[in-house]
């Protein structure tokens, strides 16, 4: 039974992220919409840490403004002299702490909370002063090398830049999470002195040092290697944008969703699906959006936050929805926008139906109840209702205010009632 009150785990977010080229601080980027930074975090809530010390540099007031979260404590590295550096600035913060420490990087965000749940219990189990997560990567270039002897035993950790050409070929890298006894990891982190190619005091030395004193290290290889990616540049982020999507579509799919062409397809780590929706190929979903069962979205399909489509809506080509609600069996097929509108059941959008939702100033709405149809290139400028089972004529302008009462049809510009719906089923 492993207690987490007696964990604090340490995230390193301090780097400037040169490599990214970037003004915004490497773990505010975005992955999927949400920083990397927030994937690390839950993942260690989910473990069930409470205590959680983030490192980080000048730019750390907005970090902590991003997340805006009071649980979690800042220690701020001013100066970026490396992960052993960020480690010792934590020990002047938190010296009288005992227990165990779990150390992550802020920059590795798709590492798994079951993953550092079993870090946690290889540690405690074994009663180890350091764990190291590593990983077996056929590409090791860019990561640091775990160094064992013939035994097999844990000597040191060396960095790509200062390895030798024997030890560039070890294909088992380090990850940059660790689990430490943190007095053992405190007694020893003013030891580590900046003599390599970096001149930067590297955390990875404390397991030379602790297998100097005899200390027990051990590491625990996952064998999900993607789940260790580090971001440093613009191409890191977009590989592991491609593994995360790989992971949501996987997830979808293994609930019941057809996804036609994953490759194509962007859906975002906070929608929804219900079982048997199709999501053909070119769509993308971002922000929060909930889609229900047997709806079809796509091809060429952009749903945006605040989407909802209730069982079986059809959003097709070249449609974009955002902070909208489509009702049960609704189609808006192709060539739409609509926003900030609220749309019935059983409601048909002609090709080309735009929901004016912006007065240059203001986002207003549009209601379109139950049954109605609106006609292909037809704008409704909102603030504005159509009622139930009402025909918006093509090439209509609904102008604001100008509500279409159940049952009519309208049409011009602006529209006008003509008639009322003839053979309106409902
Ligand atoms: C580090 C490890 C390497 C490992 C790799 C995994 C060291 C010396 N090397 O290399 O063995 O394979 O991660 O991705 O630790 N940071 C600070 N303060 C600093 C420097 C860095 O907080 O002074 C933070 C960064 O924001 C980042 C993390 O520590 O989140 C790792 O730093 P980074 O410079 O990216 O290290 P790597 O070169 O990737
Ligand atoms: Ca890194």
């Amino acid at each position: 039974m492993v207690y987490m009150d007696k964990w604090i785990a340490v995230i390193l977010a301090a780097g400037d992220g040169v490599r990214m080229k970037s003004k915004l601080p490497k773990v505010m980027h975005k992955l999927c919409d949400v920083p990397i930074l927030s994937y690390v975090i839950s993942a260690v809530k989910k473990v069930g840490i409470k205590r959680i010390v983030l490192v980080v540099g000048k730019n750390g007031d907005a970090i902590k403004d991003m997340l805006n979260d009071p649980e979690i404590e800042y220690v701020f590295q001013y100066e970026k002299k490396g992960t052993g550096h960020a480690i010792m600035q934590v020990k002047s913060a938190l010296n009288d702490f005992v227990g165990n420490m779990l150390v992550l990087c802020g920059d590795a965000p798709l590492i798994k909370s079951e993953t550092i749940k079993a870090i946690i219990d290889t540690h405690e189990k074994e009663q180890l002063s350091a764990t190291c997560l590593s990983a077996l990567l056929k590409d090791p270039t860019g990561y640091g090398r775990i160094a064992r002897n013939a035994n097999g035993k844990i000597q040191k950790i060396v960095e790509e830049k200062d390895a030798s050409l024997f030890e560039k070929s070890v294909e088992e890298v380090n990850s940059g999470s660790y689990c430490f006894n943190a007095q053992a990891l405190f007694s020893l982190i003013d030891k580590i002195e900046p003599n390599n190619a970096q001149k930067e005091y590297y955390l990875t030395d404390i397991i030379g040092l602790m297998n100097s004193k005899k200390l027990l290290i051990e590491s625990y290889v996952t064998e999900d290697s993607q789940e260790i990616i580090g971001i440093n540049s613009r191409r890191d982020l977009a590989y592991a944008q491609k593994c995360l999507q790989k992971r949501i579509i996987d997830y979808h799919m293994d609930n019941g969703v057809t996804v036609s062409d994953p490759q194509s397809t962007f859906i975002s780590g906070s929608t929804t699906i219900g079982r048997d929706t199709v999501i053909e190929p070119c769509t993308v979903i971002d922000g929060t959006v909930v889609i229900g069962e047997n709806c079809s979205v796509g091809p060429f399909t952009h749903l945006r936050s605040g989407t909802v489509l209730e069982d079986g809506a059809e959003i097709g080509n070249f449609t974009e929805v955002k902070n909208s609600k489509v009702g049960k069996h609704s189609k808006a097929k192709h060539l739409s926008y609509i926003g900030d509108a609220i749309i019935g059941e059983k409601v048909n959008i002609g090709a080309s139906t735009i929901t004016a939702n912006y007065d240059g100033k203001k986002k207003h709405q549009t209601v379109i109840d139950d049954n109605a149809s609106t006609g292909s290139h037809s704008t409704l400028v909102a603030p504005v209702k159509i009622g139930k089972g009402a025909v918006i004529g093509a090439g209509s302008v609904v102008t604001k205010n100008h509500d279409v009462p159940p049952g009519e049809v309208v049409t011009g510009i602006p529209a006008k009632i003509c008639e009322k719906r003839k053979n309106n089923d409902e």
